[in-house]
């Protein structure tokens, strides 16, 4: 099989991650913070380091500032319900993937108002338009760092410096960037920073996180057992236990603590460059197919590795079950999640057939894809 479907999951993940997993599941999958046994201890442990690989990624200066989650998507939950109060202003992008948009839509239901500003081609006039769309009850920014459709990375330290300038919390959803793009919240003016374990971080479903500015209160998402502080009838003041309600997912996070590793050890830049290298090479492929149509920015403006299309005469799930059941490669066919991103390149109606690449992904693989692509064109 040939797995083009990176955006969705990375797989393979590096080979560490599944040993890291095993040899917790095998020798020490204890309950995290609970007991003062040895075995707990060293899974409490395991969750300290992988919160400081967080930590130091992110460039976060107390890795109690960076809360695990299951994944994105709880993350955002968190921070928009969290943070947001009746008669709030939100502003956020036509860009978004619904674990912001559905969250936003819950909240509008409750009194919160929010913009969505449209994102055209150019950064200059998304800046204008966040800057124009703030009123004096905006509390919150909120936009994805990458377009899980087009690919399209948008001006994150500019946006944070508009935010800070209007006095407006910033929040960002690296779902597609974090592994793949440096990311410094300081730099970038980022309050809240919601990402997955699963994408370019290399870790296993079931895992992700939360930054959150150390000045920035959050009403919790849960509320119950911390191990620490047990005497509290109310939930502790103190991070990581304000928001980390229940037993953590020790394996998990161990997996995820082998994923950062492999990325420090390798490079960020190391793993970016292989990217975008195969992404430059797939869209070259892809544009001299007659009937195939490319989304997404110019060559020369920045983007992850996610490349959509569509293919004349066919249906966009169609393509994807023909790359899967007649050739053995798996893309990701039809909506995305993404319904205001497909309004805002007008493909709502038809979908698009999206190949998202990984750092294990070879020229060859890409040429695989094309091949296949042509005969189906054809
Ligand atoms: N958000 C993920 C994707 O783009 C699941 O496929």
């Amino acid at each position: 099989m040939i797995y083009l479907d990176n955006a969705a999951s990375t797989w393979p993940k590096p080979p560490e991650v599944a040993e890291a997993m095993l040899q917790v599941m095998r020798e020490f999958a204890a309950n995290p913070g609970r007991s003062g046994h040895r075995l707990a201890l060293q899974a409490a442990a395991t969750i300290e380091q992988t919160r400081t690989r967080l930590a130091k990624l992110f460039h976060v200066k107390n890795p109690n500032d960076v809360i695990f989650t299951q994944n994105a998507t709880e993350s955002i939950n968190l921070g928009l319900k969290g943070y947001l109060k009746p008669g709030d202003h939100v502003v956020t992008t036509s860009l978004e993937h619904n674990s912001v948009r559905r969250p936003l839509e819950f909240l509008r239901q409750n009194g919160i108002d929010v913009t969505y500003v449209t994102v055209s081609d150019s950064d200059d006039s998304l800046l204008r338009d966040v800057e124009e769309s703030f009123r004096k009850n905006t509390k919150l920014l909120v936009v994805t760092h990458a377009s899980n459709l087009t690919g399209r990375i948008l001006p994150i330290e500019q946006l944070g410096w508009i935010a800070r300038r209007h006095n407006v919390k910033f929040m960002v959803d690296a779902s597609q960037t974090a592994g793949f793009w440096p990311i410094d919240v300081e730099a970038m003016n980022i309050d809240l920073l919601a990402f997955p374990g699963h994408k370019s971080l290399y870790g296993p479903q079931g895992t992700g996180g939360l930054y959150i500015h150390p000045e920035l209160d959050l009403v919790p998402l849960l509320h119950g057992g911390t191990g620490g502080q047990s005497e509290l009838a109310e939930q502790p003041p103190t991070r990581p236990d304000r928001y980390e309600s229940g037993t953590r997912n020790t394996v998990g996070i161990a997996g995820l603590g082998a994923g950062l590793k492999f990325i420090e050890e390798t490079g960020l830049e190391t793993i970016r460059k292989h990217e975008e290298q195969l992404t430059r090479l797939l869209i070259e492929e892809l544009s001299a197919i007659p009937g195939l149509a490319l989304y997404g920015p110019d060559r020369d403006q920045p983007r992850c590795p996610v490349v959509s299309f569509s293919m004349e005469g066919y249906d966009a799930n169609e393509v994807g079950f023909i790359l899967d059941t007649h050739y053995q490669i798996a893309v990701r066919a039809g909506l995305h999640c993404s319904p205001l991103a497909h309004e805002t390149v007008g493909t709502i109606r038809t979908g698009l057939v999206r190949a998202s690449l990984g750092y294990f992904n070879t020229e060859q693989e890409i040429g695989e894809l094309v091949r296949a692509l042509k005969e189906i064109a054809g």
